[in-house]
């Protein structure tokens, strides 16, 4: 796919024009109900900056949360104006609408000024958001004069605001933020530097098992971590003790395991527990060591010095699920060391690529964030696209 991008227009299609840009600013909220990480809101800097510049007048919407197609003050995008002006030096300011679509919201979007930018209320706020009513992407389509697509992380959705909108506005292409994951995340899968790995954690093999698929004929290699290691296990004949193990997912296991062969590895060791609580119990053990009622919590201290090894003599690396219960210590152990092992791998070259999700919280809470090559701010968009699926949202916009 060769998406058209914001830097394909010229001047004459945004100059003056409103550009209607849908962004992913669907963020974590604090107690005092700020925004807890705006790591999406910067990432959507670079677009609305190059928008600005170009002489467009930036009209912004998103969704936040899941509010079930009507309004709630619980999930209003309001408080997240105020950090995007910050974040633009103070110098733009960005004007909320409290309104998602229809005539108000179109005259706030037709009184912006060359230069101004506004951000919309939730699109979720719609019942026709989620069902891509047609009715709902004309009345989205009336909010500008161009449409740009930047929220990779709600592009695996085709709802109204991300695909409907484009049927009946154009030109519709693809912000900054989009053509960057996109780069990143189809040049490891298209032409990657070899040896390229994969590492895949997180508790449940059924979230895992189309981009393990997908990427078994690509990779030249599949570290497994997480709970996840533990359905293979149980396949491979281990006691599990009272660790997670998808029962029916069993069998699909070992099935993966004889057709991957040496391509596919799990962890040697286990970080074991009676349970998360009881963390000041923690031991390792060998994998087909771990006791009848204990469960594993992260992997062992071997497989994380091994995976760091792996790590350090491959060139692309994509990480996807963190390789324990990375919140409590010392569970967060392995997937620190993956983290670290993927930081230096990046500055000695390799291309490392954070798929999002809990995995990027982890890098983004051991500040190692800039340290990789790409952190993807998508985590159901990244998963679906490494697992080779078309993203609606990147579908529906304008190819060269
Ligand atoms: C995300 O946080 O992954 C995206 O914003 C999509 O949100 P959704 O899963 O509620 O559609």
């Amino acid at each position: 796919m060769n998406t058209r991008t914001i830097k394909d227009l010229a001047p004459a299609e945004v100059r003056g024009k409103r550009a209607l840009v849908r962004v992913d600013f669907n963020v974590p909220f604090d107690d005092a109900g700020g925004v807890g990480d705006d790591t999406r809101i910067r990432a959507a800097v670079p677009t609305i900056q190059a928008l600005l510049k170009a002489g467009a007048r930036v009209v912004l919407f998103s969704h936040l949360g899941r509010p079930k197609g009507k309004p709630d003050p619980k999930y209003t995008l309001a408080p997240v104006a105020p950090v995007l002006a910050a974040l633009l030096g103070g110098k733009v300011p960005v004007k909320f609408v409290p309104h998602v679509v229809g005539a108000e919201a179109e005259a706030a979007t037709k009184a912006l000024k060359e230069g101004e930018v506004c951000l919309l209320e939730n699109t979720r706020f719609e019942a026709g958001e989620e069902k891509n009513d047609e009715a709902l992407a004309k009345g989205f389509a009336k909010l500008g004069d161009l449409f740009v697509n930047d929220a990779f992380g709600a592009a695996h959705r085709a709802h109204a605001s991300t695909e409907g909108v484009t049927k009946h506005l154009r030109p519709a292409v693809a912000g900054l933020l989009m053509e960057k994951e996109l780069d990143y995340l189809g040049g490891a899968l298209e032409k990657p530097k070899r040896p390229f790995i994969a590492i895949l954690g997180g508790s449940k093999i059924s979230g895992k098992i189309d981009v393990i698929e997908a990427l078994l004929p690509k990779v030249d290699g599949i570290l497994i971590g997480g709970a996840m290691a533990c359905t293979f296990y149980e396949a491979m004949g281990f006691e599990t003790g009272e660790s997670l193990v998808e029962s029916d997912r069993v069998e699909m296991a070992a099935d993966l395991i004889e057709r991957a062969a040496f391509r596919l590895t799990l962890p040697h060791d286990a970080m074991v527990a009676p349970s998360i609580a009881e963390a000041s119990e923690a031991h390792a053990v060998k994998r087909d060591a771990i006791p009848e009622d204990e469960a594993m919590l992260d992997i062992g201290p071997e497989s994380a010095i091994s995976y760091a090894r792996a790590i350090a003599s491959a060139k692309t690396i994509i990480w996807n699920g963190p390789m324990g219960v990375f919140e409590t210590k010392p569970f967060d152990a392995g997937t620190m060391a993956v983290a670290k092992a993927m930081a230096a791998a990046t500055a000695a070259g390799a291309t490392t690529i954070i798929g999002g999700g809990d995995s990027a919280a982890a890098v983004e809470g051991a500040g190692l964030a800039d340290k990789m090559s790409h952190v993807s701010t998508g985590g159901g968009a990244s998963l679906e696209f490494l697992e080779g699926k078309v993203l609606p949202g990147v579908a529906a916009l304008d190819q060269r």
